[in-house]
């Protein structure tokens, strides 16, 4: 939570001690506390000790310019606002530091008034992901390290949803492919409600064995079949008090889900072999990996029973839908794994990055955080580049991984893409124009004006 007296942390860096002072001066009596570096070298060790708010980058300084000091931050210190500042201010620089990240650009002579603004709205601690502020890109499970993040808009709203039911007791169904996070949420859910001190119970049903299934969930007393030697508690008993996770819902028999109706409806069971009703306080979470709807129009899931549980429905988009979370993950899980194994965090090359957010991601975050750990493990590089991904991974995209790198005109790019696809075409200039989504006289006219042969 903020702490109301907690100062916002600010970082200016630039090689000129003028700009420096003046602006550490005009911050003098804000809420605002700063410090200041005059080199790339300098900023980047700080960084590395002390989590700022906001940092000041100049673009032109001697060893290391303002642009690739704003991609290293970015990479590395995700929740951190950049603002650059310059002195000779062009429309693709300004572009170019939007795209990288940027969140503001000032011009020098800086006057205090625009500097101020550029910090306005920006709450200490408020862009860090353990924090509560409204706008964040995570959200705390049950410890600083285990937190659920995202910056697309579909997570952002996926978070607001967590923070609005996580107090309340209500039965929520959370769906999405295998591996987008859904046992993360629910565990969010869990963690920051009321129960967060009481069992979080998960059973994945497709592991139960349908003979079994009952005694497991219900418990048993002793001798009510061959081989119950002794009572025994379910896993609801065990869960009460705390929150039910029913993964993978959907592989439930028929026959179970009627069982299971009851529980949710009635919230009291019986133990196998005994006519006891046993109360039951749990809050009850589901997750599938199919559309239950569906399923339950197909007649496979019980229509009365898709209802009880889907009264708070959340629904977690395949990473391909939400490309934006990806340099947030693969920085999350770079810093998550270099730890682990007590290496130097890696910067990940723009180009890696284009090809790791082209990627469709089949088996999502699940998968994403893999191959970062085996990057890790396998690549003993500062850089990460291309070539050390996955081919799977690093094919995409063509001529394209490298124009990123060399910013080039509307026109270069047009001429450069047609001549891509005629190759690709071996010259085929129906086929190229039907590509290229023009007719083939138009193709005919741009082939004469680039002067592609
Ligand atoms: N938003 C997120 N922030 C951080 N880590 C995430 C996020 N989403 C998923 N992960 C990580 O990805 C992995 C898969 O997540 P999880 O097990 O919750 O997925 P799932 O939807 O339950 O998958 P399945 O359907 O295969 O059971 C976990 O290691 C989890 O920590
Ligand atoms: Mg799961």
């Amino acid at each position: 939570m903020n702490n109301v007296k907690e100062k916002l942390s600010v970082l200016i860096v630039d090689d000129e001690a003028v700009i420096r002072n003046g602006m550490g001066r005009a911050l003098q009596g804000t809420n605002a506390e700063t410090q200041t570096a005059a080199s790339g070298e300098e900023a980047l060790e700080l960084l590395d000790s002390h989590a700022f708010d906001v940092v000041f980058l100049d673009i032109r300084m001697p060893d290391m310019d303002g642009i690739t000091l704003l991609k290293k931050v970015r990479a590395k210190h995700p929740f951190t606002q950049i603002v650059m500042i310059t002195g000779y201010p062009t429309i693709d620089t300004a572009v170019q530091c939007v795209k990288l990240g940027a969140s503001d650009y000032l011009v020098k002579p800086i006057r205090i008034a625009d500097f101020k603004d550029a910090l306005k709205g920006l709450e200490p601690g408020g862009n860090r992901p353990e924090t509560h502020g409204k706008d964040e890109e995570g959200l705390k499970i049950d410890s600083e390290k285990n937190i659920i993040i995202g910056r697309s808009p579909a997570m952002k709203q996926i978070f607001r949803k967590i923070r609005k039911v996580a107090p309340t007791d209500s039965t929520v169904l959370i769906t999405g492919e295998s591996g987008t996070g859904k046992e993360l949420v629910a565990r969010a859910i869990h963690f920051n409600g009321t129960r967060r001190d009481k069992a979080f119970v998960a059973v994945d049903c497709s592991a139960l064995v349908e003979t079994l299934l009952e005694s497991e969930l219900f418990g048993h007393v002793k001798g009510s079949f061959t081989g119950a030697i002794q009572t025994k508690h379910g896993y609801f008993e065990l869960a009460n008090h705390g929150t039910f996770f029913f993964d993978e819902i959907s592989n439930l028999s028929l026959n179970t889900q009627a069982k299971l109706l009851r529980v949710v409806q009635e919230r009291e069971f019986m133990k196998v072999g005994d006519q006891k009703k046993i109360k039951l306080d749990i809050r009850i979470i589901s997750a599938s990996n199919t559309n239950l709807r569906e399923t339950a129009n197909e007649g496979k899931f019980r229509e009365d029973l898709f209802y009880r549980l889907s009264v708070v429905p959340i629904h977690l988009p395949p990473l391909r839908q939400r490309k934006e979370d990806i340099p947030l993950f693969v920085t999350h899980f770079l810093d998550k794994f270099s730890r682990k194994i007590k290496r130097a965090v890696p910067h990940v090359s723009e180009e890696a990055m284009d090809a790791l957010k082209e990627y469709v991601w089949p088996g999502n975050v699940r998968e994403l955080e893999h191959t970062i750990e085996r990057i890790l493990i396998l690549e003993d590089t500062d850089v990460i580049r291309p070539s050390d991904l996955p081919s799977s991974i690093s094919r995409k995209g063509g001529e394209f991984q490298t124009l990123s790198e060399v910013p080039v005109s509307l026109e270069e790019l047009e001429k450069r893409y047609i001549r891509f696809v005629l190759r690709r075409t071996k010259g085929k200039k129906t086929e190229a124009a039907r590509i290229l989504g023009i007719n083939r006289k138009t193709l005919g006219l741009k082939v004469k004006k680039y002067e592609i042969y």
